[in-house]
């Protein structure tokens, strides 16, 4: 169709053309003037390091003087989105709160009863919210109140109460002057050949409206306020207004509070997503009481690349799961993927929230894992691979998972990381094992190991916001270590034990080391998470121990392990300091020379940055030798190093001088 140009003159009056550019990009901030609605970044359309991309809020157009694209709102969506013309002009219109023109003759009469119907909604919400106020709504008062609802949450969210009454808002409609086939249509009344008389669809229930992106109600949602009743929850059916696969339950104010920054999370329950808005965490939505649907990731990737799906602690909260991997594997672009956070045994978030505290909750979206490890959790979850049938089994069912995704390049990744866990999965006792390796230095940088397992940092950066606030460290009477429930989660939990010889010394070194001296983790914490630890056990187990001193930074060696032993993590602990102390490597101990321990470890960790560069023959002679560590000599390897720094580049220097004298291995003096 076509659209008058007024129509698309008054959609760019409106929205300020950064605001469009703004989904893509980062201003710089030295060359913009806000003021003058001048803004300057790197072009989204070709790669370039210096930005010459310009958006001219007075003009409404942007242009970039490197590759010579220009346009302006559509055209920017078309362009770098892929959204379809009359899309983008829908979507911006929407944004804009301008009503679409009508299409055609009928077009127009189905807007006419679209509008009419947007009416009728409104003012079932409005009965809803007086009734919730009314004598009748006492009990439904009450009910929200025990929940925690306050009288702010409950009209920021238009919360109200249908009153156990077959005719009460038929009655009101119908003094309102609407038709009763327009109550039919929008789903508030039940109706049907065999039923003389049409009646109230919801009774007796708190109404939560659900609006669409414009903020329009378009369908309740009825929570039953006894446990006795059939249906818990009752939602409106499919209406003209009303596509639930396409909606989301709070999208309006999560995409606006999505380009603040933050994680935009999509839980499972309405209550889950009030409770989440109402501790601050804006860009929080929900699906309508179905699993979560295609036309629904679509929208959750409009507001964020990655955003998180966190699902109850229950069983089907890890099936819902599973179904989101499937949904989204087909779905994945570059760049464009899922995070999962699962919440503890029987809890959803509404529950850790209002129980532990919303620094807690979020310390499990922080410890959202990626879609390549849910995935990968899932076939490799019988853990039962010991014969090659089994083993064979495996690799076909994650050749067949890894071929759901469409995306070529996307695909080749998942499959050259999916090559490298089978090899280390099935390398018995052999941690660092060829393709532990090579996957280190390939992929070490793609972010597959880490993407979601980054720990929050100490100061700067979202997350540090809620370590800083947490009550850990405020609290008096608050004990040093993260909250017992944080990873008793049953995602991040290493389940494994991986026994003590079978660990890797550099591994144990960097490890254990910061199990053993938890005040090395200050500056070494960012230094962990880009570590890739041979085998599941001790990857899993490295995440956990990061995440838990990013969340009680204070803790001490006895508070970890206290709180290991609870998250069932202990055993591996033991067995990392057990690798330690039968290799002598004695300062590492929890009580050791902490100076002395620093020392190593920051050895440990250049060693591990070189070999991540060395060519590969020097990395196969530094396996060779990595591989048996029975004797050690650190004081021969600091010499070593100490040469290395002498004559070479700066320890931090990634072309890793120290490799070509042979300093392939912390432990080992280097074979002439
Ligand atoms: P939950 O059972 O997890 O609900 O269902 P909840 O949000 O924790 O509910 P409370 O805390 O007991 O009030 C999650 C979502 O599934 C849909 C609803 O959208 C609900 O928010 N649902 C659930 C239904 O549509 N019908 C039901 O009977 C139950
Ligand atoms: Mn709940």
């Amino acid at each position: 169709m076509r659209f008058s140009p007024q129509f698309l003159d008054e959609i760019r009056d409106r929205i300020p053309i950064a605001d469009v550019v703004a989904r893509k990009v980062t201003w710089d901030k030295r060359k913009s003037q806000p003021s003058r609605g001048d803004y300057w970044a790197c072009c989204p359309f070709h790669g370039e390091k210096t930005p010459s991309f310009h958006a001219d809020n007075r003009r409404g157009r942007y242009h970039c003087f490197g590759c010579g694209v220009s346009g302006d709102h559509f055209t920017f969506l078309v362009e770098q989105e892929g959204v379809p013309f009359p899309e983008a002009v829908e979507l911006l219109a929407g944004e804009a709160g301008i009503p679409m023109p009508a299409r055609d003759k009928d077009a127009e009469q189905r807007e006419k009863v679209r509008t009419s119907l947007y009416d009728v909604m409104d003012i079932a919400a409005k009965y809803f919210e007086q009734e919730l106020q009314s004598a009748g709504g006492a009990a439904a008062r009450a009910y929200l109140r025990d929940r925690g609802l306050t009288p702010d949450i409950q009209k920021r969210f238009g919360i109200g109460y249908a009153p156990d009454l077959r005719n009460g808002l038929k009655q009101y409609l119908t003094e309102a002057k609407v038709e009763p086939a327009q109550m039919v249509e929008a789903g508030l009344l039940i109706a049907g050949e065999d039923i003389p008389v049409s009646y109230d669809r919801f009774r007796g229930r708190v109404m939560f409206p659900i609006t669409d992106l414009r903020g329009r109600v378009i369908a309740f949602g009825g929570r039953a306020l006894s446990a006795d009743v059939p249906a818990k929850y009752l939602n409106s059916p499919e209406t003209p207004l009303f596509h639930k696969s396409h909606v989301l339950f709070n999208g309006q104010s999560a995409r606006t509070a999505s380009r603040k920054g933050g994680h935009v999370v999509a839980v499972e329950g309405y209550t889950d997503v009030i409770s989440c808005v109402a501790a601050g965490l804006e860009a929080t939505v929900a699906p309508l009481g179905t699993a979560l649907t295609e036309g629904q990731l679509r929208l959750l990737w409009q507001m964020s690349d990655e955003p998180i799906l966190c699902f109850d602690g229950d069983e089907a909260g890890l099936k819902a799961a599973f179904r989101a991997v499937d949904l989204a594997l087909p779905m994945l672009e570059p760049d464009k993927s899922v995070r999962f956070a699962l919440l503890p045994e029987g809890r959803d978030p509404d529950d850790v929230i209002r129980a532990d505290g919303v620094a807690v909750f979020s310390g499990y979206l922080d410890a959202a894992r990626p879609l390549f490890e849910m995935m990968w959790r899932r076939a490799s979850e019988s853990g039962q691979f010991d014969t090659p049938e089994r083993r064979a089994g495996l690799e076909k069912q994650v050749r067949e998972t890894v071929g759901q995704i469409t995306d070529g390049s996307v695909r080749h990744h998942y499959e050259a990381e999916a090559r490298v866990r089978m090899a280390s999965f099935f390398g018995r006792g052999a941690p660092n094992s060829g393709a532990g390796r090579a996957g280190r230095s390939k992929y070490g940088n793609s972010g597959f190991g880490n993407a979601g397992g980054r720990w929050p940092g100490k100061g700067g950066g979202n997350t540090s916001r809620y370590t800083s606030r947490n009550n850990y460290r405020d609290g008096p009477a608050a004990p040093a270590v993260p909250s017992a429930s944080l990873l008793s989660n049953r995602l991040v939990r290493a389940s494994g034990q991986a026994a003590s010889g079978d660990i890797n010394i550099q591994d144990a070194i960097l490890v254990g080391g910061l199990l053993a001296h938890p005040a090395l983790a200050e500056e070494r914490l960012e230094k962990l998470a880009e570590c890739r630890f041979s085998g599941r056990d001790l990857t899993l187990f490295a995440q956990v121990l990061g995440a838990a001193i990013a969340q009680a930074p204070d803790s001490g060696h006895g508070d970890l392990m206290a709180w290991l032993e609870q998250t069932g993590d202990g055993p591996i602990a033991a067995n990392i300091l057990a690798r330690l102390r039968d290799c002598g490597v004695q300062d590492m101990e929890p009580g050791g020379d902490i100076s002395r321990a620093a020392a190593i470890w920051d050895d440990a960790w250049h060693l591990r940055l070189s070999a991540t560069t060395l060519s590969n023959d020097k990395k196969a002679a530094a396996q060779a030798l990595g591989d048996d560590a029975s004797d050690i000599d650190i004081d021969r390897l600091r010499d070593i190093q100490e040469q290395g720094r002498q004559h070479g580049p700066g320890p931090g220097d990634l072309n890793a001088q120290g490799a070509d004298q042979g300093i392939v291995h912390p432990f080992k003096p280097a074979r002439q």
